[in-house]
This record gives C-alpha cells, sequence and structure tokens, in this order.
C-alpha cells in the first residue's frame, strides 16, 4: 500500500504522500490536505483517507413498485450516507488506515474477528454498495445458465436454493444480511446469515448476491411482512445479471469442476 507520514518530513523523503504506489480507483477519493507551510528543511503535511458515496446504478424511482422512491432516499440517501459520513470522520484520527480499497479496508479492520472501531461503517458502506448491485429493475426471475447449474448442483435444485433463502432470512436474529456466496475452500454455493454490517469477505467467500434485513431495508414498504418483502425480491428485484458477472469473477479464484481447456 502507499507510504503515509503525518509528521512533517523533509522534502526529499521517499514517504512524500503523493508518491502512489499504484493508481486510485474511482470508487475511493484520495485526497491531500498539504498546508504548505515551511518550517526550514521541513514541510507539514496531511494526508486523509477519503471514500465517495456511489450512486445505486439505476434511478431511485426504478425499483418501484417492489421498493419504493421513498425507501431507497431514507436508506441510501440517509442510512448509506451515515454510515460512510461516519467512516470518513473515523479515518480523520486514524492515519494507519490510509490508502486501502474498500474490500481491504472491511478485512483489515474485521482485524481477524476482533473489529477495529471502524470496521462497522466500512462493512456498512461495503455491503450496501454490494445490495445496490444485487437488484436491478425487472429483475427476478430465473439465474443465467452457467449460474443456474451451479445453484442446481449445491442445492439440488433452485426451489431449494430459494427456500433455503427464504427460511435463512425469516430465522436472522435481529439486524444482517442474507448471502448467496462461493464458500472458497469448500468449492461451493452456500447461503449465508451475517449480523450487523459483516460481509462474508472477511471470512474470504465471495458473496454473489445480499439482501439486507435490517428494517429500514423494507419497513416502509412491507412493514413487518418479511415474507413478502423476501419474495419479492427473488421474484422481482434480484440480478441474476450481476450474479452471472460476480461467478465470472470468483472462477478466477476457485475451481469448480474439472478444468475445461480450451483447445485452438
Ligand atoms: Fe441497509
Amino acid at each position: 500500500m502507499a507510504s503515509f507520514c503525518s509528521r512533517p518530513f523533509p522534502a526529499s523523503s521517499h514517504l512524500l504522500a503523493t508518491d502512489f504506489s499504484r493508481p486510485l480507483k474511482i470508487s475511493k477519493l484520495l485526497y491531500l490536505q498539504r498546508k504548505g507551510q515551511f518550517h526550514g528543511s521541513q514541510r507539514a503535511s496531511k494526508v486523509l483517507a477519503f471514500y465517495g458515496l456511489t450512486t445505486p446504478p439505476y434511478n431511485l424511482d426504478a425499483l418501484e413498485p417492489y421498493m419504493s422512491q421513498r425507501t431507497l432516499e431514507i436508506h441510501w440517501g440517509k442510512h448509506h450516507r451515515g454510515y460512510l459520513e461516519g467512516l470518513n470522520k473515523q479515518l480523520e484520527n486514524n492515519n494507519s488506515l490510509y490508502g486501502y480499497t474498500m474490500d481491504e479496508l472491511v478485512k483489515v479492520t474485521y482485524n481477524n474477528g476482533n473489529p477495529l472501531p471502524e470496521f462497522n461503517n466500512a462493512a456498512q458502506v461495503w455491503t450496501h454498495d454490494f445490495f445496490w448491485e444485487s437488484m436491478q429493475p425487472g429483475g427476478g426471475k430465473i439465474p443465467g445458465h452457467g449460474v443456474l447449474l451451479q445453484i442446481e448442483k449445491d442445492f439440488g435444485s433452485f426451489t431449494n436454493f430459494r427456500e433455503k433463502f427464504i427460511e435463512a432470512a425469516l430465522t436472522l436474529f435481529g439486524s444482517g444480511w442474507i448471502w448467496l456466496a462461493l464458500k472458497t475452500k469448500e468449492k461451493r454455493l452456500a447461503v449465508i446469515k451475517t449480523s450487523n454490517g459483516v460481509t462474508p469477505i472477511v471470512w474470504g467467500d465471495i458473496p454473489i448476491i445480499s439482501l439486507d434485513m435490517w428494517e429500514h431495508a423494507y419497513y416502509l414498504d412491507y412493514k413487518n411482512d418479511k415474507v413478502k418483502y423476501v419474495n419479492m425480491f427473488l421474484n422481482n428485484l434480484v440480478s441474476w445479471n450481476a450474479a452471472t458477472a460476480r461467478m465470472a469473477r470468483a472462477e478466477a479464484f476457485v475451481n469448480l469442476g474439472e478444468p475445461k481447456i480450451p483447445v485452438a
């Protein structure tokens, strides 16, 4: 990762904050606050990590009537934004967390199951970004061929998968998330429940689809009817296009069967 020094340092130091070791990513805005105050051969500099608010990949009214614009305005515009602003505020006081991608920040602050204070906000930002992209207007229906085959292999049938996903959502204790994720060690898909903002990436697993089971995700549209909410998600919103793309990327890390070697 990029080197960092918050204290005044010699101008010739290799720790100059502009000496990034890799390109910046669009989703992560890093900005430099440089006071430009010279003290003899030294100058004072301060570098802050700052993450930008990612917008859902559709208009806020695009998921109507299944998820209302009002829900998106509050869920994305207030809750998601609140986690992000909370994270940026925390990072102002923790220079050691400068330079990470959001994935890396979540894993580092999870700290092998002993989460650092920044973990909750970082994880909630990550999970919400992932959730918005787990839905699409005109979603639902049946997954594409490759994902469907893998679901049938690992759950027995698509119907079995649906039942497991719904059961997990209805039996989740407290607030949290339901995932269809690729277990990297077992090399199979599984339905996973997590509490609060925890994402399976902290254990090295690869999420394919997520569903937010925090009350702020469904209460305005469905009150306490979680059955209706989960079924609405599976029938009308889940983005199997996103799942297909995520599975394709996952296959670069997990061998799901006998290698098929292309022959020219
Ligand atoms: Fe949420």
